[in-house]
């Protein structure tokens, strides 16, 4: 089998095709550099959990319960560290109607039945010392954890070839230029040109802080928030870094604007005002692979019972990793759709081109 795409979703398809003894080869130019190069990492599937996305949420929790065991399987097999850290995400509000607005999301979130727990101000600057006194509340979701993408990708890409998946330099233009058994199509926003689906991209800058003498950052938890009606969000790492992000434009440059750093900046230090103390060590974009409903796209497509997209995770390719990577390896290798692939199918979207992508 192949498998187009060398981000974190093929990689992990690769890995767990090739451990059930399937020959795969990953073809990809630049294995690791598209969206999950910029990446922050979160495992969020309740900060995350949006109103209208009940089935996207359904997944989300079921891959993130899976992340335990899948960091320490891939930790095992590499001996890599991934950065996966399990403190926890703090949901914040900085004004009054940041708190309104977050605390409509919570409402929504408790209804589904996920983990949220509404804090008081005290409690949560207990929790989180760094928060600037004027944030006004906020809520714990204690299983949204994080990983680092950037540790991640090469664990995985180890992972893949110690199984004995083969990486094969270079661009496919054409899936009829991949001679396989089977295709898995996990190219991201490239997804579109191979295959007709509806994958667009969706640009998001982020930004990168250092604490000054490398030291650790001031606070442990993914911070989310709402400051002056801005969403932000910051995850510190144990070496010093914190991400801050992040745009969602739907534009397909990757340039940095001054806007945007202006306004991540602001409101990041708007709620840990010791940020405005760290190096800003880098800002960058990167292309989310979004779909009309948000919602990856997983299955055979219409009429190619040999092409396989796994594509257009959108906001949500780091958490949806492991649960991806298993029901497309379960579904190579038995044949069977796994129910929870039902809403995801390319299906939904009927035949998007007139002309046929596929030769
Ligand atoms: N999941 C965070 C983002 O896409 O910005």
């Amino acid at each position: 089998m192949a498998v187009v795409g060398a981000g974190p979703i093929g990689l992990a398809i690769a890995w767990r095709c090739a451990a059930r003894g399937l020959r795969v080869t990953v073809h990809d130019p630049a294995p690791g550099s598209g969206a999950s190069a910029v990446a922050a990492g979160m495992l969020s599937p309740v900060a995350e959990a949006y109103f209208g996305e009940r089935e996207l949420t359904g997944l989300l929790v079921a891959s993130a319960a899976r992340w335990p065991e899948f960091a320490a399987e891939l930790g095992e097999v590499t001996g890599a560290a991934l950065g996966y850290r399990t403190e926890g995400t703090l949901m914040v509000g900085l004004t009054a109607d940041d708190l309104a607005e977050a605390r409509r999301l919570w409402a929504y979130q408790q209804e589904l039945g996920l983990p949220v727990t509404p804090l008081r101000p005290t409690e949560l600057r207990d929790r989180e010392p760094a928060l600037a006194p004027r944030v006004r509340g906020g809520a714990l979701a204690p299983t949204d954890h994080q990983v680092d993408p950037r540790l991640l990708v090469p664990a995985l890409r180890t992972a893949a070839e110690r199984a004995g998946a083969v990486l094969v330099p270079g661009a496919v233009r054409r899936l009829a230029d991949v001679d396989a058994g089977v295709t898995v199509v996990a190219a991201g926003c490239g997804a579109a040109a191979l295959t007709g689906l509806p994958v667009r991209p969706v640009k998001g800058q982020v930004l990168r802080l250092r604490a000054p003498g490398g030291a650790a950052p001031d606070f442990r938890h993914v911070i989310r928030g709402y400051a002056d009606g801005e969403s932000v969000y910051l995850v510190p790492r144990h070496g010093g870094e914190v991400v801050v992000g992040a745009t969602v434009e739907e534009r397909r440059d990757t340039d940095v604007s001054a806007g945007a750093v202006l306004r991540l900046l602001r409101a990041a230090v708007e709620l840990v005002p010791e940020l405005a103390e760290y190096d800003l060590v880098e800002t960058a974009a990167g292309l989310r692979p979004g779909t009309p409903d948000n919602a990856p796209i997983l299955g055979p497509l219409p009429g190619r019972p040999d092409v396989l997209a796994a594509t257009g995770h959108h906001r949500h390719g780091i958490v949806l990793t492991p649960v991806t990577a298993d029901l497309i390896a379960d579904l190579v290798t038995t044949g069977v759709p796994d129910p929870l692939l039902d809403p995801f199918r390319p299906e939904r979207f009927g035949r998007t081109t007139e002309e046929d992508p596929w030769n």
